[in-house]
This record gives C-alpha cells, sequence and structure tokens, in this order.
C-alpha cells in the first residue's frame, strides 16, 4: 500500500536506497562478491563464455546498457544489448559460447520471453535478471539473479533501474572474480563504492525539492531532450522515456557526441536540455568533451540543466540550473544522476494533473508482443 505517500511512484522512488541495499544483500561476503544463485551455473561455465547477449525492454535495456560499459570493463567479455522484439525476429548469432542475459522486473515481458525461448533452443545458456519470484521468464532460464526491489507498482520503473543495474554490476564482479580478469584490489575497491550507494541515494533524494521546482516551473514545456555520454548516455535516454511517459511530452535522449552529426539543429532559444555531466575525476577526456558541448549548445541559446557532481565547478558559468550528485566513482554516477531525472519527469505529470502511477495507453506488465 501507499502508505501516506501521494502515489505509489513517489514511494517506490524513494525506496530506492533500499532496493539497491537489498539486492547487494548476501551477495558480498566479507567484502568478496559471490553470487549464491550462479554456484549451480558454474564457474566453469562462466570461464567459457565468448560472448554476452543483455535482451531486454524500455527501462530495463537502459539498465543493460549501463551495465555493457561496466562488465566490458571488468570481464572483458564482449556485451551487446539488443532490445529483445529486434533480437528475437532477425537471426542472431549465438551458440554454446554465449551467455544471453535477459533483464526483466515483471519477468512476464512476451518480448523478452520469447527472446529467452529462442535464445535456449539456438544452445545459448541464459541468465535472468528479475524482479518478480517465480515469474514466467526466470522458471525459463538456466539460472536467475533476482532484484530484490520489492513490489512495484507504479507503470514507470524507477526502484527496479537501480536494483538492475546493482544486481548486474554484482553479476560483472562475480565473473571477473571467477575470470581472474580483475585485481582482489580492484574487486574491494568496486565492492566499496557500490557498498557507499545506497547512502548516497538518500542524500540526493534529501536534496531533490529543486528539481521539483523547475518541474513546476517548467510544466507547460513542450520538449525536452537529454545528453549524455559513456554511461551518462542511457541515463539520458532513460530520463527522455519518463517524460514521455509519464507527462506525455516529447523528449529524446542522445550521447552527446552525436550532437553535431544533427540533434544540434534541434537547439533554439529557450529549448531545455538536461545534461548528464561525467565526473571530472574520471576518464580525462569525457569531462571537458561534455563541457564544451554544453558551451556549443548555450551558444545557440539552450537552457541547460546540468546534473554534476558536488564540487563540479567547470559547469557553473555554462549551466542555467545545476542539479548536484554526491561523489561517485565515474560507472558508479548511474546509480544517483538516474533520481533526479525520474523525479522531474514524475513532479512534471504531477503538476500536469495526469495519473502518475497509471499513464495513459500503457500496462506494467506487457504479455503481449
Ligand atoms: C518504463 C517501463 C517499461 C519497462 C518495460 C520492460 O518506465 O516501465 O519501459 O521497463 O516494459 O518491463 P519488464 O522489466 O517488466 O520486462
Amino acid at each position: 500500500e501507499k502508505g501516506g505517500w501521494s502515489s505509489f511512484m513517489r514511494k517506490e522512488v524513494s525506496e530506492q536506497p533500499d532496493a539497491v541495499a537489498n539486492t547487494i544483500r548476501g551477495r558480498v561476503v566479507d567484502g568478496v562478491v559471490a553470487i549464491p544463485e550462479l554456484e549451480a551455473f558454474g564457474d566453469e561455465s562462466l570461464r567459457d563464455v565468448r560472448r554476452i547477449t543483455v535482451v531486454a525492454c524500455g527501462t530495463a535495456a537502459y539498465a543493460g546498457m549501463v551495465a555493457k560499459y561496466a562488465i566490458e570493463q571488468w570481464t572483458r567479455i564482449p556485451v551487446e544489448v539488443e532490445l529483445s522484439h529486434e533480437f528475437r525476429y532477425r537471426d542472431p548469432v549465438i551458440d554454446e559460447h554465449t551467455l544471453v542475459v535477459s533483464i526483466s522486473q515483471s519477468g512476464e515481458t512476451m518480448d523478452t520471453l520469447m527472446a529467452v525461448k529462442y535464445a535456449r533452443e539456438q544452445g545459448a545458456r541464459t541468465i535472468s535478471v528479475c524482479n518478480t519470484q517465480g515469474a514466467t521468464i526466470p522458471r525459463e532460464s538456466d539460472a536467475v539473479v533476482y532484484t530484490h526491489a520489492g513490489p512495484e507498482v507504479a507503470v514507470a520503473s524507477t526502484k527496479a533501474f537501480v536494483a538492475q543495474i546493482t544486481a548486474l554490476y554484482l553479476f560483472g564482479l562475480h565473473v571477473a572474480r571467477v575470470r581472474g580478469t580483475l585485481s582482489d584490489a580492484e574487486l574491494a575497491e568496486h565492492v566499496d563504492e557500490l557498498l557507499a550507494i545506497p547512502g548516497k541515494l538518500s542524500t540526493v533524494l534529501e536534496e531533490s525539492d529543486r528539481v521539483g521546482e523547475l518541474a513546476h516551473w517548467m510544466s507547460d514545456t513542450r520538449s525536452v531532450l537529454f545528453l549524455g555520454r559513456h554511461v551518462g548516455f542511457p541515463i539520458a535516454m532513460e530520463g527522455a522515456l519518463k517524460l514521455k511517459e509519464l507527462a506525455y511530452i516529447h523528449a529524446e535522449g542522445f550521447a552527446a557526441g552525436e550532437l553535431k552529426h544533427g540533434p544540434i539543429a534541434l537547439i533554439e532559444p529557450g529549448q531545455p536540455v538536461f545534461v548528464v555531466v561525467p565526473s571530472p575525476r574520471g576518464s580525462a577526456s569525457l569531462h571537458p568533451k561534455v563541457v564544451s558541448n554544453i558551451q556549443e549548445i548555450r551558444a545557440r541559446g539552450a537552457r541547460v540543466i546540468a546534473i554534476a557532481e558536488a564540487g563540479d565547478a567547470a559547469v557553473l558559468p555554462f549551466a542555467d540550473e545545476v542539479i548536484r550528485i554526491p561523489l561517485a566513482a565515474p560507472l558508479f554516477e548511474p546509480l544517483l544522476a538516474v533520481v533526479p531525472l525520474q523525479i522531474f519527469a514524475m513532479e512534471l505529470s504531477q503538476a500536469k494533473g495526469l495519473d502518475v502511477d497509471q499513464p495513459r495507453n500503457l500496462a506494467k506488465s506487457v504479455t503481449v508482443e
């Protein structure tokens, strides 16, 4: 039940620190990641994997896109992320060395179920990342890593998304340990980052009032763009999806590097653009590139709302608004940066008087293809 919250979505957004903590619980023992559910799967078969194909739809697919960056970096296994419905009908190249990882909150999404069944028929091994105990997709998979976000009632996925990224990161660290692609010190560093996320999420939630004000002030906006790079790119697309489904506002998420290849033509005076800014402490080249992207759109009149790390002063001269997130290692920033975007879409929906839990034309579980 809503337990005093004005909507299920508001309640579920606020439950994100617990969703992450509960998904980690029992999978980090004495600082070492070991997912009990993968034991049955066997270390030998994890060493045998040559390629990982992630299949999912919507928000779950964006969780997969975020995790691709981490899993490839940590395990050196090539990862591709496919929309389930595109994967199923294009004669994909898969064999017994392919690991197909499906992501589904409900575990009942027909497109994803069909992709998993197809992958198994082709001889691939399958792991399900799922939030619903005993659902169809985990039953049809060789192994399941449950997210423990708790029941998600609002149609728009929020806490399941951060739990999916968490489960996939745990999976990546488990595989990296088994395959020996990270040192013990590196593994420990990433585990520490993950364990710190629930506390940092609480900080983001406590400081989200400004996002609400912004949304109310922007309630007659007709189009919003979102930009990001690296792990910030899927977060930009997720921010756009939330705004489309909850506030019925046209929104697009772009890779910031793609701007000059077309989308910058959309920028006209007053166009609101959210920019997910990578940490200045991360990969040397990313941060200044995004700052210069901000300058380019600002010069054309965009109204820039930057989501940037606390203390990042480089964005200040060019952004109209800066929403701060706590410091985190670059791969872990998406778990924090997505929250202001969820809240923005939710507040804008409420400012327009819409039903935030039950947006028009959508169902929580899509059981038809
Ligand atoms: C967006 C949203 C959808 C789902 C998608 C997959 O907020 O909720 O995009 O993420 O329909 O659903 P599951 O995860 O149940 O397979």
